[in-house]
């Protein structure tokens, strides 16, 4: 019988590509999925720390695996991903975690079958992380999780150093794949029906950028010696014959060029959604946070962009209760939501991360005020998304078929362009199409409609 993996990934969307590459690793040696990590001969948890909470998850699901190991001692626990490039979480796994056989990092997932192997046949523990990346692995198998959508991509790690986050330090120093890579998977997902694409980064605005001696940079060039930012990758992928939409991942303010901006006008499926986080409305915060813009320069580039793009959909991250966060600052970020009016916000509560500049800040700001601030920020974002879900009633949109709906399985459920979830009665034929749809009951957060003739 076929042995069988599991894999069980926290965080991002970078975490979710990379569980697909091991996912595609362990099918190309003959290992078949399964849905139980109780019974899988290979478990994989994929882990995250940006927030304490994704930490306190992890521990708790890899408590759920101490009794499986001990019942099944061929059965392989495996833990990888960005909590493993911190000595301190090794040095707990070793002490509390013993039924742990194999421990990777974020660099070396390449290397992940042969070190499986390794610990399988001798029935060793292994731990084997790099601290930061060298060469970018190309051409790994993917098992992708859907056939219409897909991940792609285009830069790892992060030069930023943004004093609360932990990332710079799990993810390594920037370095982006070659322009004629990235548009080689996009070739091959569209060849085999893909219709969506996201691109994924850290800070995708800073793609292409090559450290070239101390303190000077040049672009990326493609074969025939085109100097390839972002902007004119996007218009590229564009070029992809039967790719119908393309999204990216993340965007950093202090990187967003006019030739991006541009890029919305024309570039015909690229969707009119931006996710731009902010962080903070006070400027005083967004200087401690080591940001490099201030509000005006955000409001500036808000403008831009709706000019460039109406309907354009934004959406944005905020962290409540920064150290040194005052009521005034707060205030200011409550402000700059009115005054952008995002179509959705992801809303943080500041989380200590071991070793980063913000967790040795003195003025942490006490939980019970964060988290008062913070119901307040969600109440807010929560109303605007009220109102703007007015917007949706009635229109006609084009949604991409996602599966069955999670909550209702009679109904199929798919997204705007926007991103925005619609459930609609129809059958599993649509499945991965792009129809039009007529908006029948639009709500805060999802909509009901049917299949517009
Ligand atoms: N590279 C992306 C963000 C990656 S982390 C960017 O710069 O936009 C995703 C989000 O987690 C961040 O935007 C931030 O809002 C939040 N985050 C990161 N570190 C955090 C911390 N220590 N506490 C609370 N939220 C945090
Ligand atoms: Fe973290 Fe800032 Fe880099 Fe985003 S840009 S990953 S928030 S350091
Ligand atoms: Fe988490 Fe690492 Fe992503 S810390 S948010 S999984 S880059």
């Amino acid at each position: 019988m076929a042995k069988t993996y599991h894999i069980i990934t926290f965080g991002c969307q970078m975490n979710e590509r990379d569980s697909e590459t091991l996912a595609g690793m362990l099918e190309a040696d003959g290992f078949v999925k399964t849905e139980k990590k109780e019974k899988a001969d290979v478990v994989i948890l994929n882990t995250c720390s940006v927030r304490e909470n994704a930490d306190k998850k992890f521990f708790g699901v890899l408590g759920q695996l101490k009794h499986p190991k001990e019942d099944d001692p061929t059965k392989t626990v495996c833990v990888c991903g960005c909590m493993m490039q911190q000595q301190h979480v090794i040095d707990t796994l070793k002490q509390k975690y013993p039924w742990v056989d194999l421990v990777f990092g974020t660099h070396n997932i390449s290397d992940f079958p042969k070190l499986l192997h390794g610990v399988r046949e001798t029935n060793s523990k292994v731990v084997e992380v790099w601290e930061d990346g060298r060469a970018i692995a190309e051409g790994l198998p993917a098992a992708r999780e859907f056939p219409f959508k897909a991940f792609v991509n285009i830069m790892y790690g992060c030069n930023n150093f943004c004093t609360y986050c932990i990332v710079p330090y799990t993810r390594g120093r920037e370095r982006s794949r070659r322009p004629e890579d990235i548009l080689a998977e996009v070739k091959q997902l569209a060849a085999s029906g893909c219709k969506e694409i996201t691109l994924l980064g850290q800070n995708v605005n800073s793609y292409g950028k090559v450290k070239h001696g101390e303190g000077s940079y040049c672009y990326l060039e493609e074969p025939e010696g085109q100097q390839v930012d972002f902007a004119k990758l996007l218009r590229m992928v564009d070029e992809v014959e039967g790719i119908e939409r393309i999204r990216f991942m993340t965007s950093h303010p202090k990187d967003l060029s006019d030739d991006l901006i541009e890029a919305f006008r024309d570039c015909k499926h690229l969707c009119h959604a931006f996710h731009l986080p902010v962080q903070s409305g006070s400027d005083a915060i967004l200087k401690k946070m080591n940001r490099h813009y201030d509000r005006e320069r955000y409001f500036e580039r808000v403008e831009k962009l709706r000019e460039a793009c109406p309907d354009i959909a934004l959406s944005t991250d905020i962290i409540v209760g920064f150290p040194g966060e005052t009521e005034e600052d707060f205030m200011q970020t409550m402000d700059l939501v009115r005054r952008v009016r995002y179509d959705s916000a992801f809303t943080f509560l500041y989380s200590v991360r071991r070793g980063t500049p913000a967790a040795g800040m003195e003025e942490q700001v006490p939980e019970a005020v964060k988290h008062e601030r913070f119901n307040r920020l969600v109440e807010l974002v929560h109303e605007i998304q009220e109102e703007k879900a007015v917007e949706y009633q009635d229109k006609v949109l084009p949604v991409l078929i996602e599966g069955f709906s999670k909550t209702d399985k009679t109904m199929l459920t798919g997204r705007t362009e926007s991103g925005k979830t619609v459930d609609l009665p129809g059958s599993a034929d649509l499945i991965g199409q792009i129809v039009p749809v007529r908006i029948t009951k639009a709500q805060t957060f999802s909509c009901y409609g049917e299949v517009a003739e």
